[in-house]
């Protein structure tokens, strides 16, 4: 995956009803590793990491790049949602598209966070990179993922195989916003 190209960032903090989204920042870095531990969080995305290795080499402020959210609640990250870009080759429907990615912790899972905070980015999106749609990679038996994507305005593209599963690939075309 690549970075999604020429944007402004950060962007001023978005704050939504419950939630803000903004660059990761130090405080953050416990929560990072709880997410990339997390064996629930992983049940579809190839398993979790070592707590020990993810300690050693997780970096000050993870993640940060135009593009990645960290999600807060109430002053705690709760989730991490990424927009990037899919390199030119590979899947012909994904290839050089903006890519939708989310990662909740469990304890916030199933309160609408998750379609909240990812309405907010591709409402930035939107507007940082404006007419770009934007496509997403699931596994099919996801559940919560899969609803996640369609409450967002995501459609089939394809199903395929890969990492041993059913992969679902989804896309979102852009929005017009009126003149
Ligand atoms: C996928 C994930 C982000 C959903 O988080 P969430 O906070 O539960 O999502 P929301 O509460 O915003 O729910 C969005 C919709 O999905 C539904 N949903 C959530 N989990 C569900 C589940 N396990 N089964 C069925 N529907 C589910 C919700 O009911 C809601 O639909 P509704 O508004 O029609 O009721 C979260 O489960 C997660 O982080 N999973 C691990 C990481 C992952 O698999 N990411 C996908 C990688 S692409």
């Amino acid at each position: 995956m690549e970075e999604l190209g020429s944007v402004a960032w950060p962007p001023e903090p978005i704050r939504t009803e419950r939630l803000v989204l903004r660059e990761s920042e130090t405080r953050d870095r416990a929560a990072f590793i709880e997410l990339l531990a997390s064996p629930e969080v992983h049940t579809y995305l190839g398993g979790p990491r070592a707590r020990d290795e993810l300690e050693r080499e997780v970096s000050e402020a993870p993640a940060r790049w135009p593009g990645s959210f960290v999600v807060e609640l109430d002053g705690s990250m709760i989730g991490h949602v990424l927009l990037r870009r899919n390199p030119a080759y590979g899947r012909p429907a994904a290839a050089g598209k903006a890519d939708l990615g989310y990662l909740f912790l469990p304890q916030s899972w199933g309160f609408g966070y998750a379609a909240e905070a990812c309405a907010a980015a591709l409402d930035w999106l939107a507007d940082a990179l404006p007419g770009e749609s934007v496509v997403l990679t699931t596994q099919s038996a996801n559940a919560g993922s899969m609803r996640l994507a369609a409450k967002l305005g995501f459609t089939e593209v394809e199903r395929f195989q890969a990492w041993d599963a059913e992969q679902w690939l989804g896309l979102r075309p852009p929005v017009h916003t009126p003149s």
